[in-house]
């Protein structure tokens, strides 16, 4: 509920209400909206159909958030273009291969040393944090100066941009800009509270998810901010970095909201990581990855400290985002395609492109990191990052199990471990690594378009507009 006069809400739809907690006096017979009902009945007439064979609907037909369940090839068209960083690195230059032993280790860039002499007209000014002593008549910050990480150029200097695509991500993120709160969720809170509305494993379904996720979604708010944040040394990333954080939090934010819409009980569901073991697994699987960065006596610039960031890097962007989210979005948005939880679902849909977004900048910045360090891409290291895949398969796999132990809504435990092997080898692929599982197909085609994303379009032109009317109010 908005609690402020909303200078928008002259342009919202008719049809759009902001949810309200359930009251059971004031929705004894609520049921899915007709437009609900629509989109959902699209979304379900895609199953089956080839991503090649799908058109994306134009900008105008595309309808907003709260509007009920997008057409799915719709809206994750809009998440962000695959990876654009050749995956193969730079073959390895022996010169610069340098001994495991750290000790042993000279950065390239000898002007970064601590004790370096100030800066000359040809020369970044500046430090790794952005923090440093602001230093008068330094030189200005040159393309070149710019690198992803081990980077001591001036990192409050946005501009010139070397690397675009991190650019384009954070444009393209803010035009996706949704809230909670815009979703209706009065059909799900008459299906939850119906106990003939939904079978006991539906209701696992939804209650494992919630936990799942309201916790993981903390777990990466926290890593961002509070570990990777400090060694991505670029400022345009870090202004993605920024973008995503904020989109965390909107995640939380989501997680939070159903469980008020549907009166859960907010402490199992986030309790649930250190109460339910499936749930719990995961999120233990990736901690020891984040606190290793986040010690405030880590410093990149070694290689066995680089390779740390990559295989932390790889933990959260690659498995916790790209693998360990994916068995919860099937089984939340399959409930929505048939028609149940439709509100939900729809949440869900925009986190997923969210995520999908988050996962691409990710696998961009290991990409450009390998290019720039191509010394740390070793065989070693890359099967290390092989088993660590597979290790996360595994545990996904067993987390489809424990929340459908007996199948449901058309799903079984195979079906999912069948499609982890399937976007763990477009994972790989995407990060220049051998395809653990080869031959393995997609049971789900529909989910097909998260994985191809080939395009860069905003279906959110009305909606942006919305918000740049709002930022121009004048002031007479
Ligand atoms: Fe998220
Ligand atoms: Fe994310």
């Amino acid at each position: 509920m908005l609690n402020w006069e909303d200078p928008l809400a002259d342009l919202k739809p008719q049809t759009h209400q902001n949810p309200q907690p359930f009251d059971a006096n004031s929705y004894p017979d609520a049921e899915m909206p007709a437009h609900s009902k629509d989109r959902t009945r699209d979304w379900n007439n895609e199953e089956g159909a080839s991503n090649d064979q799908r058109e994306v609907p134009s900008a105008a037909a595309t309808p907003r958030p709260g509007l009920g369940l997008v057409e799915n090839s719709a809206l994750m068209a809009t998440a962000g273009a695959a990876p654009v960083v050749n995956p193969n690195p730079l073959a390895p230059q022996p010169s610069l291969l340098p001994d495991e032993d750290d000790s042993a280790w000279r950065p390239l860039d000898t002007k970064s040393t601590p004790d370096r002499t100030p800066a000359t007209p040809h020369e970044p000014a500046g430090g790794a944090t952005g923090l440093e002593d602001l230093e008068m008549g330094a030189g200005r910050i040159r393309v070149d100066d710019k690198r992803i990480i081990n980077c001591h150029a001036d990192l409050n200097q946005l501009v010139p941009f070397k690397y675009d695509w991190a650019w384009q991500k954070y444009l393209d993120a803010c035009a996706n800009h949704w809230m909670p709160q815009e979703i209706n969720m009065n059909a799900d809170i008459a299906l939850w509270k119906d106990p003939n509305g939904l079978t006991d494993d539906e209701r696992t379904i939804i209650k494992r998810n919630l936990g799942f996720f309201s916790t993981a979604d903390s777990l990466v708010a926290n890593n961002l901010v509070l570990a990777v944040y400090r060694h991505i040394t670029n400022p345009e990333c870090r202004q993605y970095l920024l973008r995503q954080a904020f989109e965390e939090a909107l995640h939380t934010h989501a997680y939070q909201y159903v469980v008020e819409s549907l009166g859960l009980d907010e402490g199992e569901i986030f309790n649930m990581y250190r109460e339910v073991p499936s749930v719990a697994r995961k999120a233990e699987w990736a901690l020891p990855f984040t606190q290793y960065l986040a010690d405030p006596h880590f410093k990149t610039g070694t290689p066995a400290n680089d390779r740390r960031l990559l295989r932390e890097m790889v933990a959260f962007y690659v498995i916790f985002e790209g693998i360990f989210f994916y068995v919860g979005f099937v089984q939340v948005l399959s409930m929505g395609r048939r028609n149940k939880m439709t509100g939900t679902a729809e949440q869900f849909q925009y986190i997923l492109r969210d995520e999908s977004m988050h996962m691409n900048f990710g696998i961009d910045v290991i990409n450009q990191i390998k290019v720039e360090n191509p010394h740390l891409w070793s065989d070693a290291f890359k099967q290390e990052l092989s088993d660590m895949i597979t290790e996360a398969v595994e545990l996904e796999a067993q987390y489809a199990h424990d929340t459908m132990p007996r199948g449901v809504l058309g799903l079984n435990a195979p079906m999912f471990a069948e499609y982890l092997h399937f976007i763990a080898n477009r994972r790989c692929a995407q990060i220049g690594l051998a395809e653990p599982y080869p031959g393995a197909t997609n049971p789900f085609p529909w989910m097909s378009e998260v994985l191809d994303l080939k395009k860069e379009k905003n279906f959110f032109e009305t909606r942006v507009t919305e918000y740049q009317t709002g930022g121009a109010l004048s002031w007479d």
